[in-house]
């Protein structure tokens, strides 16, 4: 179990057998998550819930799994309210919190504070977003949404498509693909917003099968999964004019019906903005709140592994 008592700070921790146990654990804790069945496996057990930067699904869901398997969650949701709008040091934050808390969840807008939390806590530290750098959790449930949508993440051709350059959920699911078999990505982007040379050097190195695709229509024709993301508006400098890049990216109903692909299965990590039309919402591949939904039995079984508790 190579979870067990560690932090996930980075999806390069993870491999194939890794993935196969996790979404394995996830089916188990699938009616505990609906509310179907209770678990009192984390009974006596502490999670924080530690988000300097905004968040619905991520917070929730993490606090939705530790306490549908009997865990309780304390929760502190932004820097103004805590003690770093004080001045306090990130790492300071972390060691008092070790004293108080058996595992904590981090959100932080500095690329990097996962891994700086964790050099700094005797407890497990869980990336929940590093600002531009990495969301593996949402990567493991994106892959396990692929794999619930398609049969198998194996073979499957994935368009990344919207802001790849600060879209911390890109950079931890296209390193992740890379441990399929047969996977093929396409990168579709506005060109100032490509994705980063450091995430595609890992690709080469996996020996992951990338392109870029320079216009939409091309990338959605020729995918299985279209990945859509928003622009995350809140890493520019102006984001009025960072929202208008999008213009190019966006995917409605007219332009999957102009190219003959309203089949497609599209999902999409949440919240949407002017990326992806509510036209396409009827469609039977519109996973996206499916998708969503599947956060929780999926963090239930990282808390299983990092915590080394079984299901019955
Ligand atoms: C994503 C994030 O925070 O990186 N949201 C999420 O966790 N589901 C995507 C985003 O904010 O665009």
């Amino acid at each position: 179990m190579p979870l067990l008592n560690t932090h996930l700070v980075s999806v390069a921790q993870l491999r194939r057998t890794d993935l196969d146990r996790i979404f394995a654990v996830a089916d188990r804790c699938l009616p505990i998550a609906r509310g179907e069945e209770t678990s009192d496996l984390l009974r006596g057990r502490l999670l924080a819930n530690l988000f300097f930067e905004p968040s619905t699904r991520t917070r929730l869901s993490f606090g939705a799994a530790f306490m549908r398997l009997g865990g309780a969650v304390e929760t502190t949701v932004g820097m103004q309210f805590s003690s770093m709008a004080k001045g306090e040091t990130l790492e300071d934050t972390i060691r008092v919190i070790d004293g108080y808390a058996d595992i904590m969840v981090l959100r932080h807008p500095d690329e990097g504070s996962a891994a700086r939390a964790a050099a700094v806590s005797q407890h497990p530290i869980i990336n929940g977003g590093d600002g531009p750098g990495e969301h593996p959790t949402q990567a493991l449930l994106d892959l396990y949404a692929i794999a619930k949508e398609r049969g198998s993440v194996d073979g499957v051709k994935v368009a990344l498509i919207g802001d790849l350059k600060h879209g911390r959920t890109v950079h931890s699911l296209s390193r992740l693909l890379a441990c399929f078999e047969g996977v093929e990505l396409i990168l579709t982007s506005p060109p100032s917003l490509a994705m980063p040379d450091k995430v595609l050097a890992d690709l080469d190195a996996a020996g992951l099968r990338y392109r870029l695709v320079p216009t939409l229509a091309d990338a959605l024709a020729a995918a299985d999964v279209a990945y859509v993301t928003r622009i995350q508006a809140e890493r520019f400098d102006d984001p009025v004019a960072a929202a208008r890049l999008i213009s190019g990216f966006v995917v409605n109903l007219e332009l999957l019906e102009s190219i003959g692909r309203t089949d497609i299965t599209i999902l999409h990590p949440l919240p949407r903005y002017n990326d992806l039309s509510t036209d396409v919402d009827h469609l039977p591949g519109a996973a996206y709140f499916r998708q969503s939904h599947l956060g929780v039995p999926v963090r239930m079984a990282i808390f299983c592994e990092i915590l080394g508790k079984e299901l019955a």
